[in-house]
């Protein structure tokens, strides 16, 4: 493989059908979506209390506007959405613009990441419009800490409802992302391993990411996803498995004869980027080949001149960097990003 001049291949394959593979060899066919960069909780690894400087609302991509961009990948090869914020569900009328996505040819999968707080009374309307299943956050299962975790009052209660109400409509599979933090919620982590034994739900651990924003907590609270399996096999025996449908780098396991899964997320401790197949789309149209590192692309005002947007996406996958570069503890390789949320997680 060459690290030097990687080459891109866009070229028509299967009668037609385009795919995206970058200079690294990897299919790209998932985009995120970051649909605003805004949110009601300020979760302490993710947002400062005090909130971000947020984008204006004119330099925000229209609903229009993501699904032609959309439009134009899908052509290109692109197949599977998840919609993600900040808070995607702060956005107005969120199920209107799956009704455009649900709508482009090629698109074959879309999945929501959500904390779930305002997930309740539009939960069918999101499954009827197209989303077929949901990520939700969940770092603590008792009310006082879950609350002081997001620094907002009665936040567990609203998830809970969101979460039936994710049952009720039929979201398959539902996962909860628990991010783990020593000191914080890893006492927990049995308690969050046993749900997924009596109820169908796939909860997966992840170690926090280093990022402007909580630099400490990165550093002081940091817990592994060995530590946190290590806890879980001590509750009951676990054996790998292929684990729910989906695009994401989590490794999964399970207990014996349980109807859920255990899933494990390690940016930090196993790196998983040889096996990326995705790019972002922040709120504000700039195209992301990784989460983290400063190589963007912006799309908006190209689209807004009514430029091609295709020669802009090929550029884009050509400079997909191999990997990320984050550092543990540190905000080098971070790219100066302040929180996850002004990129889509
Ligand atoms: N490190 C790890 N996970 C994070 N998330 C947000 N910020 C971080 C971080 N710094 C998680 C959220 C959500 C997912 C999209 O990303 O909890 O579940
Ligand atoms: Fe909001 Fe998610 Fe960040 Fe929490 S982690 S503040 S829910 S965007």
């Amino acid at each position: 493989m060459s690290y030097a001049s990687p080459r891109v291949r866009s070229a028509p394959v299967n009668g037609g059908a385009r795919d995206m593979v970058d200079g690294f060899g990897r299919r790209i066919e998932y985009l995120r979506i970051s649909v605003t960069d805004k949110c009601n909780l300020r979760c302490v690894y993710c947002m400062p209390e005090e909130g971000l400087p947020w984008l204006r609302r004119g330099e925000i991509l229209t609903y229009e506007e993501i699904a032609e961009i959309v439009g134009v990948m899908a052509g290109m090869g692109l197949r599977r959405l998840r919609l993600t914020g900040g808070e995607p569900l702060v956005r107005k009328d969120l199920p209107r613009l799956v009704d455009l996505l649900a709508a482009v040819p090629g698109i074959e999968d879309i999945a929501l990441s959500t904390n779930a707080v305002l997930l309740a009374p539009v939960a069918k309307r999101l499954r009827d419009a197209g989303v077929s299943r949901v990520n939700i956050s969940l770092d603590s299962l008792r009310p006082d800490r879950a609350d002081a975790i997001a620094r907002r009052p009665g936040t567990l209660a609203r998830i809970m409802e969101g979460l039936d109400a994710a049952h009720a409509v039929g979201f398959d599979p539902i996962k909860i992302n628990v991010v783990l933090m020593r000191g914080e919620n890893d006492d927990e982590i049995p308690d969050f391993a046993e749900l997924s034994r009596t109820r169908p739900l796939h909860v997966r651990f992840i170690e926090v990411m280093p990022t402007e924003s909580n630099l400490e907590l990165s550093a002081s609270n940091f817990l592994s996803c060995d530590e946190a399996l290590a806890c879980v096999a001590e509750v009951d025996a676990l054996e790998p498995v292929s684990g729910p449908p989906g695009n994401g780098p989590a490794t999964y396991f399970s207990f014996p004869g349980a109807q859920g899964t255990i899933g494990v997320i390690t940016p930090m401790s196993h790196n998983f980027c040889s096996r990326c197949n995705r790019m972002r789309l922040t709120a504000d149209g700039h195209l992301r080949p990784c989460l983290f590192g400063t190589i963007q692309t912006p799309l908006r005002d190209a689209l807004r001149r009514g430029e091609a947007l295709e020669p802009l996406v090929n550029e884009t996958l050509r400079i997909k960097p191999e990997k990320h570069l984050l550092v543990q503890g540190s905000s080098e390789g971070s790219g100066g990003l302040i929180a996850l949320s002004q990129t889509g997680g």
